[in-house]
């Protein structure tokens, strides 16, 4: 039969090839060319008979799982290495995907699993092509075929920023990416990138469990392939995907090991955006409150860079200075969006006409609905879509239309764009 899945089994014990041979021979697609016992046979047979897939255990003498399954990813790029070990560990997991596994299972796997991984696994083979390798996009099973090819969309990039702590960034970014999936339907792609490296909480506010996170991303910042991306991104229920912050703050360091631009973006994080924009129709990204080397990369990036401010003095005052800032550097204000939260809230004191006045129209003013803003910062439900009636969750409703509206405005309505050695200028301000 031509058309076989041709699997190698990797293994040290001939009890365990045996019997997974044995599960494989059930399978009349499946076809097993070669049976080794060391990491050093399996890159050698790789390399001389090209596999479809790899059935791999982790723990090998000699090299290992996962060094040989690096080897075999650098020399065939398009081999599909399905990693098996009895730990289930997250560890294992997250290095098995560094090193180009494209599955994990845990040891023994059930017939029909291990049955699914490699008919997906050879699926995604065959999507992949002879001739292309890992690092360009269009491998990935998860993307609809219309997004498989670089260049299929441009995300719109919105940026969550308030130069003060506390004003609702996060909840907002929150939910105006749930908001924004529900206002476009699950067909469209939605992400939602957690930007505040070291005190991120959009998991929290999401209850996801994160087991890979931006940090697993920054060291392949430029060489990603889909695969990889959606091994690190989180589904949520409504479809959203998230890329959430590193767990510690000392993580975050690894997105800064090669520094920055010479506009002061940070190198990596601006890779992994440009990789990203042409797979999402809309990425979301709630920041940190300063304005560093990710803010600046996604300065570069933004199509609507939203600055929030409650109507209280000093946020005001944060807020507007950022704005003057901005149009020191002759950042285009066409892409600024000012958001008033908590507006109506009188004991705050402050007009948010007032606010406006001072510094540019509002896209939205965002009630004050303690309630609702606190029930589901401490469940960590997001507002949307569940409350979606109450004030707060009819404000991010209008929000997300109002988003939509702005960023697909006539493009003729835009100001000409800053002139570039201006904006260079902020890299020398930090
Ligand atoms: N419109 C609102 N009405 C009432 N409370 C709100 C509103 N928006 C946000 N909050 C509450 O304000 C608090 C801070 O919100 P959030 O964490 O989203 O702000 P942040 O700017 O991201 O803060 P951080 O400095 O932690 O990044 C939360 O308890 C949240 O529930
Ligand atoms: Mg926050």
């Amino acid at each position: 039969m031509p058309d076989r899945i041709r699997v190698m089994i990797v293994d040290d014990i001939a009890e365990t090839r045996e019997q997974l041979r044995k599960l494989l021979s059930f399978d009349p697609d499946v076809e097993v060319v070669a049976m080794v016992s060391t990491g050093e046979d399996a890159v050698r047979v790789v390399a001389a008979d090209n596999p479809d897939v790899v059935l791999m255990d982790v723990n090998l003498p000699g090299m290992d799982g996962i060094a040989a399954t690096s080897k075999i990813i650098e020399i065939r790029p398009t081999v599909q290495v399905i990693m098996l070990s009895v730990q289930g560990e997250t560890d294992y997991l997250r290095r098995a995907m560094m090193a180009g596994a494209r599955d994990y299972l845990t040891k023994p796997p059930g017939a029909d699993e291990l049955m699914d991984a490699i008919h997906r696994a050879h699926k995604l083979r065959q999507q992949m092509g002879p001739g292309m390798v890992r690092s360009q996009p269009g491998g990935s099973g998860d993307l609809p075929p219309e997004q498989r090819s670089k260049g299929a969309l441009q995300a719109k990039v919105v940026t969550v920023f308030s130069p003060k702590g506390g004003t609702g960034c996060t909840t907002l970014a929150v939910n105006l990416a749930i908001a924004l999936q529900g206002l476009l339907g699950t067909e469209r792609r939605v992400c939602l990138i957690d930007g505040n490296l070291q005190f991120g909480d959009v998991s929290i506010f999401m209850k996801l469990q994160a087991s890979l996170t931006m940090i697993d991303l920054a060291p392949h910042a430029h060489d990603l392939d889909p695969d990889l991306l959606n091994t690190v991104l989180v589904t949520h229920e409504s479809g959203l995907k998230v890329l959430v912050a590193p767990p510690t703050p000392e993580d975050a360091e690894v997105l800064r090991e090669e520094g920055v631009e010479e506009n002061g973006a940070n190198t990596r994080f601006r890779a992994i955006l440009e990789f990203m924009e042409p797979l999402f129709d809309y990425i979301i990204v709630d920041t940190a409150h300063q304005v560093d080397d990710m803010l600046l990369a996604l300065m570069d990036k933004s199509d609507l860079l939203m600055v929030v401010t409650r109507p209280v003095i000093p946020e005001i005052r944060g807020a507007r200075i950022f704005v003057e800032l901005l149009h020191k550097l002759s950042y285009d204000l066409n892409k600024v969006g000012l958001v008033i939260n908590c507006a109506d809230n009188k004991r705050m004191g402050i007009q948010p006409e007032a606010i406006e006045k001072a510094m540019m129209p509002a896209l939205i003013h965002l009630p004050f609905d303690e309630r609702t803003a606190l029930r589901a910062a401490n469940l960590g439900e997001p507002v949307m879509p569940r409350s979606s009636r109450t004030p707060l969750g009819q404000g991010f409703t209008a929000f997300a239309e109002k988003v939509h509206a702005r960023v697909h405005k006539p493009v003729e309505e835009e100001m000409p764009e800053p002139e570039p050695q201006r904006r260079a200028g902020l890299g020398r301000l930090l």
